[in-house]
């Protein structure tokens, strides 16, 4: 078994990691403090079955949906019914079940380029934030999910891009992505994946040991970078444990 990050839950495979995201999901909406609950989506493959087991009998029934919002960390600049789209992804995984409750989706604007579209999205966040200053005492978000990329990055941060280094804004454009698919992206930053309650990264597959294993040994991997004002975890499974 490869090294792995703390904070660590094992799990036997990706139904099962799944599971676990959805049942720590649940906990932080029943635990939650507050009338709105901001969760933040990942984007990609690894999380879809995630919002499919939200949006089934198992688990929609244990959801307040109407106090929930629902964000993106990053998507990719096409169309919303591209293939591409993780607009497209969380429809399709949310929509599998029986319609949904009335919740709150707060999806990427695409359709006018990544700049236009990340300066749209930041005035979205502190809309609902109500500040233009992110206040550690008072995160953003209640969860944050996280995918591990085969480069190391996460959300759209890539490795040696620009937007890796940003301090100031919360949602910046990425011209050119550091991986396929090659589209512009528009990405949360890290001061704003910070300004959560917890963040969660969900990890499957034996594709993602390398990422993992470079992580371990201490490389300076975008994914590396992550922080939250409360607490950090992951979610991985067995075969990108090697386990
Ligand atoms: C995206 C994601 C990205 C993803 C990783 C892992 O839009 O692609 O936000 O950061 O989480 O690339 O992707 P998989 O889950 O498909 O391996």
């Amino acid at each position: 078994m490869i090294a792995l990050p703390p904070n660590t839950t094992l799990l036997p495979d990706a139904e099962a990691t799944a599971r676990a995201a959805a049942d720590h999901l649940v906990a932080i909406a029943e635990t939650a403090a507050s009338e709105r609950i901001a969760i933040c989506l990942s984007g990609g493959s690894t999380p879809k079955r995630l919002y499919e087991l939200l949006a089934s009998e198992a688990y929609v029934d244990r959801l307040p949906w109407s106090r929930l919002h629902w964000f993106f960390g990053d998507d990719r600049v096409v169309p919303w019914d591209d293939p591409l789209s993780n607009v497209r992804m969380v429809r399709e995984a949310f929509g599998h079940g029986a319609a949904l409750p009335p919740t709150h989706f707060h999806f990427i604007a695409s359709d006018e380029g990544a700049e236009i579209g990340a300066r749209a999205y930041q005035r979205t966040l502190q809309q609902y934030y109500g500040a233009e200053t992110l206040d550690p005492a008072r995160p953003l978000f209640d969860l944050v999910l996280l995918g591990l990329g085969s480069d190391g990055h996460t959300a759209s941060l890539f490795p040696g891009k620009p937007a890796v280094e940003e301090t100031k804004a919360w949602v910046a454009p990425v011209p050119e992505a550091g991986m396929e698919p090659f589209v512009p992206r528009i990405t949360l930053t890290f001061p704003a994946i910070a300004s959560s309650r917890s963040v969660l990264f969900l990890v499957n597959g034996a594709g993602k040991r390398d990422p993992l294993s470079r992580l371990a040994a201490g490389e300076d991997l975008p994914s590396g970078r992550a922080r939250s004002e409360g607490h950090l975890e992951w979610f991985i499974d067995k075969a990108a444990a090697d386990a």
